[in-house]
């Protein structure tokens, strides 16, 4: 069901329509469908209904705002944090501590302290280093952390590179070789209760295979631990599916991971975990912008300035990544352009020779499938505020997240007496 549709030529969301949106909140703003995120959570769910009590943790880092959490908290889901501040929120939205897992290469003394005093669910360990270090640390406080030890398994996720962490050059996880070695040594920790393994491949996969491909390793990493006297009662087998970003595209559906999931899984006789972010979020999401201006081109196609930029919306600009792009109020006009942000660099370009609807100055637009990976990947570069989130459910919406003006950026910076 897609919830960003046309209503007598004016594009909703829900039940508002968008100009209401831009009108009271101005632009650019992210605007969240509850209706979506819920069916997404439940459409997820649904897929893994064959397995026993799973935990789905949701991977913070695709969507923070405060609101979404609650709406997924709400839907039964845990939290995949990677930093104390995604903890701090997972807790402020009521996120049970039990179903936090913490995720992460660089976890630091204090937030492993955060994590260890909030009493998370799991710690997932990325390095014999590191595991050492949070042994001592809850050895210290007399307690023990619950663990699972993130193997790489050196699998391709055939997905954009910088997205990409399975492959023995990615810096997460420990080497699958030595996993066995690593966990013996983590076991003997008294800090630590060393209860399961994890693995997370990448992010935006277009097919089940490479991650069928990391189950298997993992399995038989699981049979490896046991036939060594090691009590697996646990694995988590992270996020990555991907979708949709181009009307027409076929993406493996929850029914199908879920499929594929239970037959790689069959006999383990462990709780399973699951970390989705962009599943869940990416299609709730749409950043609404208007049109600054239209410019003739040179030789080519002209360009639309939106008041939209890669400050705002990243991912075209870091991954060359794919949005659509739609008018509000469609004219049924047609335009090959340029679509660009005001920002002084080439890179800050939506799309180039994109065919589309025709935009004059003043119209509204949409990027879709932004709920993950958008705001949160926000920056003030060009001294730009952060832009608004907005959260609508039927015919109401409220903003979840305020625009921070620039003036409120620099209101936290000071010049030293010997400057002034
Ligand atoms: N678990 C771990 C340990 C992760 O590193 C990630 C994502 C996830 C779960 C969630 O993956 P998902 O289900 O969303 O694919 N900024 C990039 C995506 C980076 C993903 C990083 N890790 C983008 O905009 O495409």
């Amino acid at each position: 069901m897609d919830v960003f549709t046309l209503r007598s030529g004016i594009m909703h969301a829900e039940d508002v329509p968008l100009p209401a949106i831009a009108e009271a909140v101005g632009t650019p703003v992210y605007v969240y469908s509850l209706a979506k995120l819920t069916e997404r959570a439940r459409a997820f769910r649904q897929g893994l209904a064959g397995l026993d009590r799973p935990l789905l943790a949701f991977a913070v880092k695709a969507n923070p705002n405060l609101s979404v959490l609650r709406v997924l908290g709400r839907e039964g889901y845990g939290a995949d944090v990677v930093s104390g501040g995604e903890l701090t929120r997972s807790l402020a939205a009521g996120i049970a501590p039990g179903d936090i897992v913490f995720s992460g290469v660089g976890k630091t003394h204090a937030e492993m302290t955060q994590g260890l005093e909030a009493g998370i669910g799991q710690f997932n360990i990325e390095s014999e280093e590191e595991g050492r270090e949070l042994a001592a640390l809850a050895a210290s406080r007399g307690t023990v952390a619950r663990c699972a030890l993130r193997v790489n398994p050196d699998v391709d996720a055939r997905t954009h590179a910088k997205i990409s962490t399975g492959r023995s050059e990615n810096k997460f996880g420990v080497p699958l070789g030595r996993a066995a070695e690593i966990f013996a040594a983590l076991a003997s920790e008294a800090g630590l209760e060393m209860r399961g393994v994890a693995v997370h491949i990448g992010s935006q996969l277009a097919e089940l295979e490479p991650l069928e491909t990391a189950f298997g390793k993992l399995g038989a990493l699981i049979a490896e631990l046991r036939a060594a006297g090691h009590a697996i009662t646990h694995a988590d087998l992270g996020g990555g599916l991907g979708v949709s970003y181009r009307h027409g595209e076929r993406y493996p559906t929850a029914a199908e991971y879920g499929e594929m999931v239970a037959r790689a899984t069959k006999g383990w006789d462990v709780r399973l975990t699951f970390e989705p972010g962009r599943f869940i979020a990416a299609e709730a999401g749409v950043l609404l912008t208007r049109t600054i201006r239209t410019k003739r081109g040179g030789n080519g196609p002209p360009f639309v300035v939106v008041d939209a930029a890669m400050n705002d919306l990243a991912r075209p600009a870091l991954y060359g990544a794919y949005h659509e792009f739609e008018a509000v109020e469609p004219t049924g006009a047609r335009a090959v352009a340029h679509i660009v942000g005001p920002i002084c660099e080439t890179g800050d370009t939506f799309a180039m020779n994109r065919d589309c609807d025709a935009l004059e100055a003043g119209d509204l637009a949409v990027f879709r499938t932004a709920g993950a990976y958008g705001a949160t990947m926000a920056s003030s570069y060009n001294s730009r505020g952060f832009v608004p989130e907005v959260l609508v459910d039927g015919d109401r919406f409220a903003v979840v997240a305020d625009r921070i003006a620039p003036a409120a950026i620099m209101d936290a910076e000071r010049v030293p007496e010997w400057l002034a």
